[in-house]
Protein backbone atom coordinates (compact mmCIF):
# COMPACT_ATOMS: atom_id res chain seq x y z
CA UNK A 1 0.00 0.00 0.00
CA UNK A 2 1.39 2.88 -1.15
CA UNK A 3 1.12 5.93 1.20
CA UNK A 4 -0.60 8.66 -0.18
CA UNK A 5 2.22 11.32 0.79
CA UNK A 6 4.88 9.26 -0.78
CA UNK A 7 2.73 9.36 -3.73
CA UNK A 8 2.69 13.36 -3.68
CA UNK A 9 6.32 13.51 -3.64
CA UNK A 10 7.17 11.70 -5.90
CA UNK A 11 6.05 13.21 -9.42
CA UNK A 12 7.52 10.23 -11.53
CA UNK A 13 5.41 7.58 -9.79
CA UNK A 14 2.26 10.43 -10.00
CA UNK A 15 2.90 10.74 -13.50
CA UNK A 16 2.76 6.51 -14.15
CA UNK A 17 -0.35 6.03 -12.13
CA UNK A 18 -2.24 8.99 -13.11
CA UNK A 19 -1.57 7.59 -16.81
CA UNK A 20 -3.00 4.03 -15.52
CA UNK A 21 -5.96 6.04 -14.18
CA UNK A 22 -6.75 7.51 -17.73
CA UNK A 23 -5.94 4.62 -19.62
CA UNK A 24 -9.50 3.27 -18.27
CA UNK A 25 -11.35 5.56 -19.13
CA UNK A 26 -9.52 4.72 -22.56
CA UNK A 27 -10.43 0.94 -22.37
CA UNK A 28 -13.76 1.96 -21.61
CA UNK A 29 -14.50 4.47 -24.98
CA UNK A 30 -12.45 2.26 -27.07
CA UNK A 31 -13.16 -1.74 -26.49
CA UNK A 32 -16.66 -1.85 -27.41
CA UNK A 33 -16.07 -0.02 -30.60
CA UNK A 34 -13.83 -2.97 -31.54
CA UNK A 35 -16.49 -4.93 -30.82
CA UNK A 36 -19.49 -3.26 -32.31
CA UNK A 37 -20.42 -4.68 -35.66
CA UNK A 38 -21.95 -1.11 -36.65
CA UNK A 39 -17.98 0.21 -36.85
CA UNK A 40 -16.44 -2.75 -38.06
CA UNK A 41 -18.89 -4.03 -41.16
CA UNK A 42 -19.40 -2.83 -44.17
CA UNK A 43 -22.50 -0.74 -44.38
CA UNK A 44 -25.08 -2.55 -46.69
CA UNK A 45 -23.97 -1.47 -50.48
CA UNK A 46 -20.57 -0.33 -49.01
CA UNK A 47 -18.02 -2.66 -51.39
CA UNK A 48 -13.65 -2.60 -51.72
CA UNK A 49 -13.22 0.17 -54.62
CA UNK A 50 -12.83 -0.83 -58.11
CA UNK A 51 -9.63 -1.09 -59.34
CA UNK A 52 -10.25 2.76 -60.85
CA UNK A 53 -10.99 4.17 -58.41
CA UNK A 54 -8.78 2.50 -56.37
CA UNK A 55 -6.07 4.05 -58.44
CA UNK A 56 -7.64 7.57 -58.21
CA UNK A 57 -8.15 7.41 -54.19
CA UNK A 58 -4.27 6.24 -54.20
CA UNK A 59 -3.61 9.92 -56.16
CA UNK A 60 -5.99 11.84 -54.52
CA UNK A 61 -3.46 10.37 -51.49
CA UNK A 62 -0.60 11.12 -53.29
CA UNK A 63 -1.90 15.03 -54.38
CA UNK A 64 -2.67 15.64 -50.64
CA UNK A 65 -6.22 17.03 -51.19
CA UNK A 66 -7.00 15.83 -47.49
CA UNK A 67 -5.39 18.93 -47.19
CA UNK A 68 -7.87 21.31 -47.80
CA UNK A 69 -10.65 18.70 -48.09
CA UNK A 70 -12.56 16.49 -45.27
CA UNK A 71 -14.08 13.47 -46.30
CA UNK A 72 -16.42 13.36 -43.20
CA UNK A 73 -20.17 14.83 -42.83
CA UNK A 74 -20.74 15.49 -39.35
CA UNK A 75 -24.14 14.48 -37.91
CA UNK A 76 -24.62 18.92 -37.89
CA UNK A 77 -27.98 20.22 -39.59
CA UNK A 78 -25.88 22.69 -40.94
CA UNK A 79 -23.54 19.65 -42.80
CA UNK A 80 -26.45 17.60 -43.58
CA UNK A 81 -28.61 19.97 -45.53
CA UNK A 82 -25.52 21.07 -47.55
CA UNK A 83 -23.74 17.92 -47.84
CA UNK A 84 -26.30 15.02 -47.39
CA UNK A 85 -26.78 12.22 -44.85
CA UNK A 86 -23.87 12.64 -42.10
CA UNK A 87 -21.11 9.39 -42.46
CA UNK A 88 -21.34 6.19 -40.82
CA UNK A 89 -18.23 4.59 -39.52
CA UNK A 90 -19.55 1.22 -41.91
CA UNK A 91 -18.85 3.37 -45.40
CA UNK A 92 -14.71 4.07 -44.69
CA UNK A 93 -14.13 -0.15 -43.75
CA UNK A 94 -12.27 0.29 -47.35
CA UNK A 95 -10.63 3.06 -46.58
CA UNK A 96 -7.03 2.38 -45.97
CA UNK A 97 -6.20 5.13 -44.74
CA UNK A 98 -9.17 7.10 -44.12
CA UNK A 99 -9.50 10.23 -45.55
CA UNK A 100 -11.65 12.03 -42.85
CA UNK A 101 -9.18 15.19 -42.47
CA UNK A 102 -10.10 17.99 -40.31
CA UNK A 103 -9.50 20.98 -42.68
CA UNK A 104 -12.08 22.24 -45.15
CA UNK A 105 -10.43 25.35 -47.25
CA UNK A 106 -12.71 23.45 -49.62
CA UNK A 107 -15.78 21.66 -48.94
CA UNK A 108 -16.54 18.38 -47.90
CA UNK A 109 -16.08 15.60 -50.31
CA UNK A 110 -17.58 12.37 -48.81
CA UNK A 111 -21.18 12.84 -50.73
CA UNK A 112 -19.76 14.61 -53.84
CA UNK A 113 -20.01 11.11 -55.73
CA UNK A 114 -23.06 12.02 -58.98
CA UNK A 115 -23.48 16.03 -57.65
CA UNK A 116 -21.37 16.70 -61.04
CA UNK A 117 -21.24 15.92 -64.05
CA UNK A 118 -18.06 13.75 -65.03
CA UNK A 119 -17.10 16.61 -67.76
CA UNK A 120 -17.50 19.30 -64.64
CA UNK A 121 -15.01 17.70 -62.84
CA UNK A 122 -12.64 17.17 -65.86
CA UNK A 123 -12.74 21.13 -66.45
CA UNK A 124 -12.39 22.02 -62.70
CA UNK A 125 -9.48 19.56 -61.92
CA UNK A 126 -7.42 21.17 -64.55
CA UNK A 127 -8.02 24.63 -64.05
CA UNK A 128 -10.64 25.01 -61.18
CA UNK A 129 -11.00 28.71 -61.99
CA UNK A 130 -12.65 28.25 -65.42
CA UNK A 131 -15.62 26.61 -63.59
CA UNK A 132 -15.55 28.49 -60.08
CA UNK A 133 -13.84 32.00 -60.83
CA UNK A 134 -13.41 32.73 -56.95
CA UNK A 135 -11.88 29.43 -56.52
CA UNK A 136 -8.15 28.92 -54.79
CA UNK A 137 -7.82 25.58 -55.56
CA UNK A 138 -4.80 24.87 -57.95
CA UNK A 139 -5.16 22.47 -61.15
CA UNK A 140 -3.46 19.35 -61.63
CA UNK A 141 -3.55 19.80 -65.92
CA UNK A 142 -0.62 17.14 -65.27
CA UNK A 143 -3.03 14.08 -64.11
CA UNK A 144 -4.58 14.36 -67.73
CA UNK A 145 -1.26 13.20 -69.44
CA UNK A 146 -0.23 10.53 -66.67
CA UNK A 147 -1.21 7.36 -67.36
CA UNK A 148 -2.39 4.84 -64.66
CA UNK A 149 0.35 2.10 -64.16
CA UNK A 150 -1.61 -1.32 -63.80
CA UNK A 151 1.11 -3.14 -62.18
CA UNK A 152 0.61 -0.75 -59.70
CA UNK A 153 -3.00 -1.06 -58.79
CA UNK A 154 -2.62 -4.79 -59.08
CA UNK A 155 0.17 -4.27 -56.58
CA UNK A 156 -2.23 -1.88 -54.45
CA UNK A 157 -5.19 -4.84 -54.31
CA UNK A 158 -3.00 -7.62 -53.32
CA UNK A 159 -1.78 -5.42 -50.22
CA UNK A 160 -5.54 -4.72 -49.42
CA UNK A 161 -6.41 -8.47 -50.31
CA UNK A 162 -3.54 -9.14 -47.01
CA UNK A 163 -5.27 -6.70 -45.32
CA UNK A 164 -8.91 -8.46 -45.29
CA UNK A 165 -10.33 -6.49 -48.40
CA UNK A 166 -12.77 -9.15 -50.03
CA UNK A 167 -11.09 -9.01 -53.61
CA UNK A 168 -11.51 -12.18 -55.53
CA UNK A 169 -8.37 -13.17 -57.36
CA UNK A 170 -10.60 -12.67 -60.46
CA UNK A 171 -11.30 -9.30 -59.85
CA UNK A 172 -7.51 -8.72 -58.96
CA UNK A 173 -6.63 -10.14 -62.24
CA UNK A 174 -8.98 -8.57 -64.20
CA UNK A 175 -7.96 -5.13 -62.77
CA UNK A 176 -5.35 -4.61 -65.25
CA UNK A 177 -8.07 -4.73 -68.16
CA UNK A 178 -9.76 -2.21 -66.00
CA UNK A 179 -7.56 0.62 -65.92
CA UNK A 180 -4.91 -0.34 -68.83
CA UNK A 181 -4.58 3.46 -71.03
CA UNK A 182 -6.64 5.19 -68.75
CA UNK A 183 -5.39 8.62 -67.57
CA UNK A 184 -4.84 9.69 -63.94
CA UNK A 185 -7.76 11.58 -64.51
CA UNK A 186 -10.14 8.71 -65.96
CA UNK A 187 -8.85 7.51 -62.38
CA UNK A 188 -9.24 10.77 -60.17
CA UNK A 189 -13.01 11.29 -61.60
CA UNK A 190 -14.30 7.46 -61.71
CA UNK A 191 -12.73 8.08 -57.28
CA UNK A 192 -15.02 11.26 -56.90
CA UNK A 193 -18.47 10.35 -58.46
CA UNK A 194 -18.34 7.19 -56.37
CA UNK A 195 -17.59 9.11 -53.26
CA UNK A 196 -20.65 8.28 -50.73
CA UNK A 197 -23.05 7.01 -53.12
CA UNK A 198 -23.28 3.63 -51.36
CA UNK A 199 -25.83 5.43 -48.99
CA UNK A 200 -26.95 7.55 -51.19
CA UNK A 201 -28.54 5.58 -53.33
CA UNK A 202 -30.38 3.91 -50.31
CA UNK A 203 -31.95 7.36 -49.87
C1 LIG B 1 -5.59 24.75 -51.55
C2 LIG B 1 -6.77 24.01 -51.19
C3 LIG B 1 -7.27 22.90 -52.12
C4 LIG B 1 -6.63 21.77 -52.55
C5 LIG B 1 -5.19 21.35 -52.26
C6 LIG B 1 -7.59 21.01 -53.30
N1 LIG B 1 -8.79 21.67 -53.32
FE1 LIG B 1 -10.52 21.01 -54.19
N2 LIG B 1 -11.44 22.73 -53.67
C7 LIG B 1 -10.88 23.77 -52.97
C8 LIG B 1 -11.84 24.86 -52.87
C9 LIG B 1 -11.61 26.20 -52.18
C10 LIG B 1 -13.02 24.44 -53.54
C11 LIG B 1 -14.33 25.24 -53.75
C12 LIG B 1 -14.23 26.04 -55.05
C13 LIG B 1 -14.19 25.16 -56.27
O1 LIG B 1 -15.18 24.43 -56.55
O2 LIG B 1 -13.16 25.14 -56.97
C14 LIG B 1 -12.73 23.09 -54.03
C15 LIG B 1 -13.66 22.30 -54.70
C16 LIG B 1 -13.44 20.97 -55.06
C17 LIG B 1 -14.46 20.11 -55.61
C18 LIG B 1 -15.92 20.47 -55.83
C19 LIG B 1 -16.66 20.17 -54.53
C20 LIG B 1 -18.08 20.67 -54.46
O3 LIG B 1 -18.88 20.04 -53.74
O4 LIG B 1 -18.40 21.68 -55.09
C21 LIG B 1 -13.87 18.91 -55.85
C22 LIG B 1 -14.52 17.65 -56.42
C23 LIG B 1 -12.48 19.03 -55.46
N3 LIG B 1 -12.27 20.30 -54.98
C24 LIG B 1 -11.54 18.02 -55.58
C25 LIG B 1 -10.19 18.16 -55.24
C26 LIG B 1 -9.20 17.14 -55.45
C27 LIG B 1 -9.48 15.78 -56.06
C28 LIG B 1 -8.01 17.64 -55.01
C29 LIG B 1 -6.64 17.00 -55.07
C30 LIG B 1 -6.19 16.58 -56.39
C31 LIG B 1 -8.27 18.98 -54.49
N4 LIG B 1 -9.60 19.25 -54.63
C32 LIG B 1 -7.33 19.78 -53.89
C33 LIG B 1 -9.62 23.78 -52.42
C34 LIG B 1 -8.64 22.83 -52.61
Amino acid sequence: MIKHTKLEKNIGLMGVLIAVAISFGGLAEIVPLLLDASVTEPAPGVKPYPALQLAGRDIYVREGCYGCHSQMIRPLRAETERYGHYSIAGEFVYDHPFQWGSKRTGPDLARVGGRYSDEWHRVHMIDPRSVVPESNMPGYPWLESNVVDPDQVVASMRALQVLGHPYTDEEIEGARDAVVGKTELDAMVAYLQGLGTALKERG
